[in-house]
């Protein structure tokens, strides 16, 4: 059998060590990819006077039959594919079988390095959109939710604990915005990665007359990377790649934990749908809320992508090194996990419905502690001191049992003098979240805004 580098050789290598290195099962995803680079990379070598014109339509041909080709997954599944090496040994060998010894010329003056740094800018550049559409899908389901939520109220926690009520759109839209920076981040990924590699050769660059500014526009970069040494061995655009993508799954995982919570007996805000909850085999009441539980735990396998690829690259020389064949399985894995849980993340969340009393009973009683002190601020008393009343009157409360709707005037006024007849009014869920004031708060009208705001961002994604 022979290899791309076979010539040096005596003998052929070890069989066993080839499997270990050999990368097609999974690097044929950056098949197309492949093939694309080569169909201009041999534009380049004809404008350079590297190949003649019938060398180079020959080749073209070959490489644009193999691309009809890859539409049929047998096609990577031969006897004669099974002994590649890689994606490229591959393509190579195909285009070889088809134009014979036009075949043989393509490689001049490139390398696997940079061909390699080429096929996972491509790749990336093909694919982050289908995630940036599934992130706005998501966004979609939540804006869903927030509208139909309306002004229905519920309580939001911090350190778990019952803080403030607030309105469930609102909540809604605390997720979306954590999804919007997502958004951002995998865009700035194709900021990153859009400079050409090709030129850089093994390491020190190419002899050839190669026009990588002409090469680079024919590939769709808007620029030529700085450095061959750099760029043989950077990927740190796959870095970049992982931790938008971990911190995506984070959010997704943050939403799940929430719906688990907001969907259990002991919070009741919200229903699953049936078709998004499993039973259980010993169990008959139970509704298990698994896809969610699915996507929270698989959060972690995302983040262990991107630990262990920043645990491979940290050890490497400049350079190309073998190790960097590792970003795949990361990337892929990555790419594949948080498609199919925003995918998973969105089923769940169309079928939430709320109850809106469950939600709206929560949202009321002692959480409504700071309106009562800024219902003594707005009479003038310095807020340390409200705090401090209003902490004795729920230290009072709670020792009765009873809550601030449970309090006659005269109790009120027993604590301060200052509380009259329209405290009852002012202390409600309600009023609480009406006398909000900032763009960002959960005053309804702000949320309306913060609504539309999403609404119209989604509507400009689809132009
Ligand atoms: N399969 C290799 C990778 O993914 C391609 C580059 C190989 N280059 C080399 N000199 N062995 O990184």
């Amino acid at each position: 059998m022979s290899h791309l580098w076979s010539g040096r050789f005596e003998g052929d290598p070890d069989a066993a060590l080839v499997e270990f290195g050999s990368s097609f099962r999974f690097d044929r995803r950056l098949f197309e990819d492949d093939v694309r680079g080569s169909l201009a990379w041999a534009e380049a070598l004809e404008r350079a006077g590297v190949l003649n014109a019938a060398d180079a339509a020959a080749i073209a041909g070959g490489l644009r039959d193999l691309l009809a080709r890859g539409a049929d997954p047998a096609f990577f599944d031969s006897p004669a594919a099974r002994q590649d090496e890689d994606v490229h040994a591959f393509v190579e060998r195909e285009l070889v079988q088809r134009v014979g010894e036009a075949g043989r010329r393509l490689h001049t003056g490139r390398s696997r390095n940079e061909q390699v740094a080429l096929d996972m800018r491509l790749y990336l550049r093909r694919r982050v959109p289908g995630l940036e559409r599934a992130i706005a899908s998501l966004v979609e389901v939540l804006a869903h939710q927030a509208g139909r939520a309306g002004g229905a109220l519920m309580p939001s926690y911090t350190h778990l604990r019952r803080a403030q009520p607030v309105l469930a759109a609102h909540f809604f839209l605390a997720h979306a915005a954590a999804f919007r920076r997502d958004h951002r981040r995998l865009a700035a990924v194709l900021t990153d990665i859009d400079e050409l590699p090709l030129g850089s050769g093994a390491i020190a660059g190419t002899s050839y007359p190669i026009d990588v500014g002409w090469l680079a526009r024919r590939l769709g970069f808007s620029g030529v990377v700085a450095n061959s040494i750099d760029a043989t061995g950077d990927r740190d655009f796959v870095a970049a790649f992982l931790h938008a993508c971990a911190l995506a799954m984070v959010h997704v995982s943050r939403l799940a934990e929430d719906l688990i919570l907001f969907t259990s007996e002991e919070f009741g805000f919200f229903d699953l749908a049936d078709t998004a909850a499993t039973g259980s085999s010993l169990m008959p009441q139970k509704k298990n809320p698994d896809p969610l539980e699915l996507v929270r735990g698989k959060a972690g396998r995302v983040i262990g992508r991107l630990a262990g690829w920043l645990a491979t690259m940290k050890g490497l020389p400049i350079g190309y090194s073998k190790d960097l064949q590792e970003d795949k399985e990361a990337l892929f894995d990555a790419e594949d996990t948080l498609a199919a849980s925003l995918e998973a993340a969105a089923s769940v969340l169309r079928g939430i419905t709320l109850d809106e009393r469950a939600a709206g009973r929560a949202a009321s009683g002692l959480l409504l502690a700071t309106d009562v002190a800024d219902y003594l601020v707005a009479k003038r008393v310095p807020f340390r001191d409200a705090h401090e009343i209003v902490g004795a009157l729920v230290r009072r409360l709670l020792r009765e049992g009873r809550s601030f709707e449970d309090l006659s005037l005269e109790e009120w006024r027993r604590h301060s003098g200052l509380f009259e007849a329209d405290v009852e009014a002012a202390v409600t869920a309600a009023a609480s979240v009406a006398r909000k004031r900032t763009p960002q708060s959960t005053n309804p009208d702000a949320v309306a805004s913060a609504l539309e705001e999403v609404r119209g961002w989604l509507a400009g994604l689809k132009e």
